[in-house]
C-alpha cells in the first residue's frame, strides 16, 4: 500500500535556535521528493520530524492522514546519514535487523533480507562483516535493511554522501528502477541537485538556516535512457542551473544564529 505524505506549516527550533520554519509539503502516495539545502539547514531534523523520533514544536505532518508520532514511527523506516551497521554483525545480519526489531525470528528476518542481495548486487557477501565491504556495497546493505522492512514512507537521508563520483552515479542509476518498483513514499534528503533531480518527482530547495522553502521543482522524468542521458539533456540543465542559483543565493546564518 502507498500512502500520502504531508507537512503543514512545520517549524523546529534546538533551544534558541530556529532550524526549520514554515515548511508546507505534500508527497502523493509512490513518488519521490527530493530535499537539498545547505549543511545545518535542517534537513536531517526534517527526517526526524517525519519519522516521528521528533515532535514538530509548530505545525503538523502526515502520514497517510494520521499526525501522530507514533503512527508516523510505525510507517516510517529511516536510512540515517551514517550507515549505522553494526560492525560486529555480518551483512545478512545488519540487513535483517529491522525485520528482527518488528518481532521476526532470526532466521525469518535472514530469509526475507536474504532473497534480495542478489538485487542489490550482494551476492556472495551475505557472511562478510563491514568492514570487509565497499563503501558503496555499504550503503546498499544499510538501505537494504531500510526498504526490507516494508513500510510505506521510505527517509533516505544523503544515501551516498560518502562516496566518489563514479560510485555514485552507479547507485543512482541502479536505485531509481529499485525505486520505481517498490512504488514507496519517499523522501530523498541530498547536498547533490543532481542527484535529487534524477532520482525524485519533486524537489524541494530550502533556505539556509533556519530552513525556509525556497522553491518547489518538478523533476524531469529520469526513468528510461541512462543517466548520462538524462542529466545533460537541456531541461534537466535548465533546472539544475535554477536550483543551483538557488542554493547560492540563500544567506549563510549570521553569527548569533549559528550554532
Ligand atoms: N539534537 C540537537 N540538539 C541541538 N541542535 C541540533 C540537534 N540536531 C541538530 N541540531 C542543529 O540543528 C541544525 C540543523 O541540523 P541538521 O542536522 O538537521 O542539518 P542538515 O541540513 O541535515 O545538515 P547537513 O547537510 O550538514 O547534514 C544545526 O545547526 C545543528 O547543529
Ligand atoms: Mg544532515
Amino acid at each position: 500500500m502507498t500512502v500520502s505524505l504531508s507537512g503543514r506549516g512545520v517549524g523546529h527550533s534546538f533551544g534558541d535556535i530556529a532550524v526549520l520554519d514554515g515548511l508546507d509539503f505534500e508527497v502523493a502516495p509512490g513518488q519521490v521528493l527530493g530535499v537539498v539545502g545547505p549543511s545545518g539547514c535542517g534537513k536531517s531534523t526534517l527526517l526526524e520530524l517525519i519519522c516521528g523520533l521528533r515532535r514538530p514544536d509548530r505545525g503538523t505532518i502526515a502520514v497517510a492522514g494520521r499526525i501522530t508520532e507514533r503512527e508516523r514511527l510505525a510507517r516510517s523506516a529511516w536510512m540515517p546519514q551514517t550507515d549505522c551497521l553494526l560492525p560486529w554483525y555480518t551483512a545478512l545480519d545488519n540487513a535483517a535487523l529491522a525485520l528482527r526489531n518488528l518481532g521476526h525470528s532470526r532466521v525469518e528476518a535472514r530469509a526475507e533480507a536474504g532473497r534480495l542481495f542478489d538485487r542489490f548486487g550482494l551476492s556472495g557477501f551475505e557472511h562478510a562483516r563491514p568492514d570487509q565491504l565497499s563503501g558503496g556495497m555499504r550503503q546498499r546493505v544499510a538501505f537494504l535493511r531500510t526498504l526490507v522492512s516494508r513500510k510505506d514512507v521510505l527517509l533516505l537521508d544523503e544515501p551516498f554522501a560518502s562516496l566518489d563520483a563514479i560510485t555514485r552515479a552507479e547507485l543512482q542509476e541502479w536505485l531509481l528502477p529499485v525505486l520505481s518498483a517498490e512504488n514507496r513514499t519517499v523522501v530523498l534528503v541530498t547536498h547533490d541537485v543532481e542527484e535529487a533531480l534524477y532520482l525524485s518527482d519533486t524537489v524541494l530547495a530550502l533556505t539556509a538556516r533556519p530552513g525556509r522553502p525556497a522553491a518547489m521543482i518538478e523533476a524531469p522524468p529520469g526513468a528510461g535512457p541512462a543517466r548520462e542521458h538524462v542529466v545533460t539533456g537541456a531541461g534537466f540543465g535548465r533546472r539544475r542551473e535554477e536550483l543551483l542559483g538557488l542554493l547560492k543565493r540563500s544567506p549563510e546564518p549570521t553569527a548569533g544564529e549559528r550554532g
